[in-house]
């Protein structure tokens, strides 16, 4: 079964084609972070109009690139929430457009059950297993119980991490999306050369924006000083810190539940420190560890194409109706 993936709901107008949930004929990206870095994140407005500009190119390149005709393809999936709404209008009402002049099924995906489906294109894992989901907008600990069935165990209580390490990022004056040259500046960097904060947050709950204050309050004291923070040390303190508050919640929730299947995915799992820390953690465990390449773990539609196979398995298609949706809880349906 061939399905083609739409995914709209942040910076990237993407379009894949994958088999079965598993093999990725195409996979295209068109990446909007240069034109929002101009203004230091995402501007909503300048993101949904370049969807629109962008997505019937990225869409006919997919196709073009699977060898394959619309006709040929058995359901189109989309993102549809959570995310910018007129971000997410753009790739629902495209998606809606061709599934229904194609006459074909129509799969509304979850965006972080996309991001945990990663996993499905690059290894043969599954459910049940713990998943830890990393991104620019979301920090969950998630009960993978089956393809489509989730309990969210553990969230954040303010910042995402990918928000912790763009805003470190952009007190380090790096480019948006910061989280990339953290990673690289912490390479060169001493993780104990800054005393950072750790978070104590009840059960399996994230936060970030303590330790984020203390990099940014590091930071203007040594402005104010007149001196200046070294990067690399202050981006590995903080890296650190990061790698550290995810290790132990997930090592934790993993023994709670006795799992011995663990699966890291989203944005900020393209960070090699965060792999690392919790491949030395699984392997202390005994648990499997499942990571996607760096080149599923950002926004991409082969993940929500291969989400959208196990979806329509469960029965799980829209009609014409279907609308997007900014925030909903990844235990809902569309509508
Ligand atoms: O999943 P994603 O592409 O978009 C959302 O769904 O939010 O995640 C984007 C986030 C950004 O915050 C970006 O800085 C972060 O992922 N990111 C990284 C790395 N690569 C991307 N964070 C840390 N280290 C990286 N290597
Ligand atoms: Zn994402």
């Amino acid at each position: 079964m061939k399905i083609l993936g739409i995914e709209t709901s942040c910076d990237e107008t993407a379009a894949a084609v994958v088999e079965d949930g598993k093999r990725i004929c195409s996979n295209v990206i068109l990446s909007q972070a240069e034109t929002h870095g101009k203004f230091g994140g995402v501007v909503p407005e300048i993101a949904s109009r370049m969807h629109a500009e962008g997505i019937y190119d990225v869409t006919a390149k997919a196709l073009s690139d699977a060898k394959v005709t619309l006709s040929e393809i058995d359901a189109v999936a989309v993102t549809f929430a959570p995310g910018l709404v007129g971000a997410l209008l753009v790739g629902v009402s495209f998606a809606k457009s061709l599934a229904f002049t194609a006459r074909k099924p129509l799969i509304p995906v979850h965006h972080i059950a996309g991001h945990i489906a990663a996993n499905y294109l690059s290894s043969g894992i599954a459910p049940p297993y713990l998943a830890l989901v990393v991104s620019g907008g979301h920090t969950n600990l998630v009960r993978v119980k089956d393809y489509t069935e989730f309990e969210v165990i553990g969230r954040t209580v303010d910042d995402a991490a990918g928000e912790a390490f763009d805003k470190a990022a952009r007190v380090l004056s790096f480019p948006y999306p910061g989280g990339v040259y953290i990673d690289e500046a912490a390479k060169s960097g001493n993780p104990k050369a800054y005393r950072l904060p750790k978070p104590q947050v009840e059960g399996f709950n994230f936060s970030f924006s303590g330790l984020k204050t203390a990099v940014v309050n590091a930071s203007h004291t040594a402005s104010m000083k007149g001196e200046k923070v070294c990067a690399e040390d202050l981006a590995a303190s903080f890296q650190s810190k990061v790698c550290e508050i995810l290790t132990e919640k997930t090592e934790l929730a993993a023994k709670e539940f006795s799992y011995t299947k663990v699966s890291l995915c989203g944005g900020v799992a393209a960070n090699s420190g965060i792999r690392s820390a919790l491949r030395k953690m699984c392997g202390e465990n005994g648990f499997e560890l499942y990571i996607p390449p760096v080149s599923l773990c950002g926004d991409n539609a082969a993940m929500i194409a291969a989400q959208g196979y196990y979806e329509f398995l469960s029965g799980n298609t829209a009609d014409e109706y279907l609308n997007a949706v900014a925030t909903l809880p990844l235990t809902k349906k569309a509508r």
